[in-house]
């Protein structure tokens, strides 16, 4: 049986970075002679257009149907005047509630070849390797009591131990197979949730001795981000500082058109590139596919279990940027910008490369 992936293209640029993302999962399923089968479903602005709600049934259903969903992006200007519940994010927001993806990884690195894209100067930033591990499902982003009352309005924070726990326990495992120091961010010195926070990760280091841990206020993080982003490895955080922050430590790539995302735990597992729908650019050919590439390696990674072919879809993306190819976010003033499909062509194009040559040495 082989792997079928929900496909949703969203809004804005989503359609055109996704497209290069599907190529990639194409090429390495074709290349491992394993079956793939994408199925295409709206979500977003598109699906309040045709279908009047941003996450239409039959969409939520054929996710949960699926191993794995691959979301482009969502938003547009045309529904800024809807309520905040009909609106494309309101959709997103409940398709990673229905698939219960509780944590979510965005992983954050320089790379070499990017250090001048960065506003760092080279020996600050050379090397960051940073993995935020977000809290996706609780905290102000869902916590009732929440409405406008006249010229009141409030939102709640709650957290309890179990949602805490399993997050927690997500970052520790990856901070295994990483540099071995997990930061857990808080704001312990105000908020009780992050009280309970910090004792239920002080409960759990004694099940990681092997991993350093370290309690961070959301604050000074926000600052040691800023000046010292190479002390990092692993940052566990709840919904909303997790939000704040990987928006910050796309800093260290350069832009935040490279970074991916997975978010995991839940019944199905759900990929997209951090970026938004870019509503300003869309249909210009002019967007970053290498945060829905990474993605796409991510879900071979995580989801897939087939390390090997992530690994080698990273370094398709590393080789296009050592060849001098960069997207308009990243180009600077030294490089012409290429477009969307000249940059997702090289990365497959260098794929399959590097998959027939492994296949032709493994034959020797
Ligand atoms: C993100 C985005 C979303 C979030 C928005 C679009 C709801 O900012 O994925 O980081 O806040 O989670
Ligand atoms: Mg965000």
């Amino acid at each position: 049986m082989g792997l079928k992936i929900a496909v949703l293209p969203g809004d804005g640029i989503g359609p055109e970075v996704t497209r290069h993302a599907v190529r990639v999962l194409a090429t390495v399923f074709d290349g491992a002679r394993r079956d793939v089968y994408f199925a295409e479903h709206p979500i977003g602005a598109g699906a309040i257009k045709r279908l009047g709600t941003p996450l239409p049934d039959e969409t939520l259903h054929a996710c949960l149907g699926s191993h794995v969903v691959l979301l482009g992006a969502v938003g547009d200007p045309s529904c800024d005047g809807l309520p905040r519940a009909e609106r494309p994010v309101a959709g997103l927001l409940k398709l990673r509630r229905e698939l219960g993806a509780f944590a979510n990884l965005r992983p954050a690195r320089c790379e070499d070849e990017l250090v001048a894209a960065t506003p760092y100067r080279p020996e600050k930033v050379r090397g960051a390797d940073i993995l935020i591990v977000r809290e996706l499902l609780g905290g102000l982003y869902f916590g009732e009591p929440r409405g406008i009352e006249g010229d009141e309005a409030f939102n709640t924070m709650r957290y309890t131990r179990v949602e805490i726990e399993r997050v927690v326990r997500v970052a520790f495992q990856q901070a295994r197979l990483r540099r071995r120091l997990l930061t857990s961010v808080d704001k312990a010195n105000v908020l009780e949730t992050s009280q309970l926070w910090r004792a239920v990760v002080t409960d759990l280091t004694r099940e990681y001795p092997d991993v350093r841990l370290e309690h961070m206020y959301v604050d000074a993080c926000a600052m040691r981000l800023a000046i010292d982003p190479l002390h990092f490895d692993v940052i566990v955080t709840e919904n909303l500082f997790g939000d704040i922050l990987s928006d910050q430590a796309a800093a260290v790539a350069g832009s935040i058109g490279m970074l991916p995302s997975a978010s995991i735990g839940g019944r199905v597992d759900l990929y997209e590139p951090v970026h938004g729908s870019a509503p300003d650019i869309a249909g210009t050919d002019r967007a970053n596919p290498f945060g829905a590439i990474a993605s796409a390696a991510m879900l071979l990674r995580h989801t897939a279990k087939m390390p090997l072919e992530a690994t080698l879809v990273e370094q398709a993306i590393r080789h296009v940027l050592e060849i001098g190819m960069r997207p308009a976010d990243v180009a600077g003033p030294h490089h012409r910008a290429s477009t969307t499909s000249e940059i997702g062509e090289a990365v497959e194009h260098t794929l399959a490369e590097l998959i027939d040559h492994r296949r032709s040495y493994h034959a020797v």
